[in-house]
């Protein structure tokens, strides 16, 4: 019955999100631009132990899938351990991670072994000179040859994210597009969230994906499989791989929302847009029927919705939260 749980909403949460570092080594601009949350910052994170015990009582509230995210999560040095001990949990049917590939070829291998299934990873340019002013200093050959050995390794399909800004990116939509053609790649457009200041700023520079998708009218729609993904997937004819799109500024996926996060720094984040947080580090030495008892009501009060109005301003920046 355990597993049964809805929240108050009636959502089956079953997708938790733990950003296991605010560090990050690149500075994309709409993530972090001014380097407030420097990555030299001290940084007080749980340790692989709490994060396995936080997610077994998740699990026991009805999580079955876990994403490793950050900052950038290949900083840890310790992400192996964090993923062999959250894959071991019986009831967890999926691991997955988020992070820029800059490190992924020389440690995806070790990933893998420790249990990870699958990677998504952000690239917003394939231009070597825009990747570095997006990045804010990143080598793109980095993440491409990250992106290589994940597919090499049979770790499918590999998710690209890519947050496209007017006049910044947009001039290589039909180029990433192609990336999808002989490969197992999901190449995944997103639209730019006010988190932080540049998104905040630069609301005209938001690119709709329903403009998107009616200018290349070679998208085939597929069929929803995976309700639990905010990406609604499209695929050009003859292609390998599919086109996702994922529109928080003009289509609210709250009401079929499965996810909950985690942040480094001990914290239950219930909704990416809304700043209601709970801290559980303090909770972690209590009874294990008193934790679980903590963390299923925090599932329970998730918020129904989050809207990206002019009045909302977020508590954290995308390098505290991983998305
Ligand atoms: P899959 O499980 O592979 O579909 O991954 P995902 O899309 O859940 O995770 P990923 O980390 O790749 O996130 C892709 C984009 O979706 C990022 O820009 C996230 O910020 C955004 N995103 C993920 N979850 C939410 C959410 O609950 N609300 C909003 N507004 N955006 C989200
Ligand atoms: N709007 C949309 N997507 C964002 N991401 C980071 N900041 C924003 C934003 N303001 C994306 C990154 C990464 C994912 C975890 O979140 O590109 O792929």
């Amino acid at each position: 019955l355990d597993n049964m749980m809805l929240d108050q909403y009636g959502r089956k949460i079953e997708y938790l999100r733990i950003s296991v570092t605010q560090k990050c080594n690149m500075k994309c601009i709409y993530c972090d631009p001014e380097g407030e949350n420097s990555n030299d910052s001290k940084e007080d994170s749980l340790t692989p132990w709490e994060f396995e015990k936080v997610t077994r009582s998740m699990v026991k509230a009805g999580i079955k899938k876990v994403r490793i995210t950050g900052g950038e999560p290949l900083l840890r040095r310790d992400v192996c351990e964090i993923i062999s001990r959250i894959s071991g949990i019986d009831g967890i049917e999926d691991i997955c991670m988020t992070t820029n590939g800059i490190n992924l070829s020389k440690m995806a291998d070790d990933l893998k072994a420790a249990g990870l299934r699958r990677l998504n990873i952000s690239l917003d340019s394939l231009k070597p000179e825009k990747f570095k002013f997006i990045t804010g200093g990143g080598d793109l050959k980095k993440t491409m040859d990250g992106i290589d050995r994940a597919l090499a390794l049979g770790m499918t399909p590999v998710k690209i994210n890519t947050v496209l800004i007017k006049e910044i990116n947009d001039d290589e939509i039909d180029d990433l597009i192609e990336l999808t053609r002989y490969r197992s790649i999901e190449v995944r457009f997103i639209e730019l969230m006010p988190m932080g200041s540049f998104g905040e700023d630069n609301r005209d520079k938001i690119i709709h994906n329903d403009d998107l998708i009616a200018s290349r009218p070679g998208l085939q729609y597929l069929e929803r499989t995976d309700k639990g993904s905010p990406a609604v997937y499209y695929q050009m004819a003859g292609y390998t791989g599919k086109i996702g799109f994922i529109s928080p500024m003009t289509h609210q996926f709250c009401s079929d929302c499965n996810r909950i996060r985690l942040t480094s720094d001990g914290k239950i984040r219930p909704c990416l847009g809304n700043n209601g947080e709970v801290n559980i580090r303090d909770a972690l030495d209590l009874k294990a029927d008193n934790f679980n008892q903590i963390v299923r009501q925090i599932i329970m009060d998730k918020p129904k919705g989050h809207h990206f109005g002019a009045d909302f301003s977020s508590s954290r920046r995308m390098n505290m939260i991983g998305g």
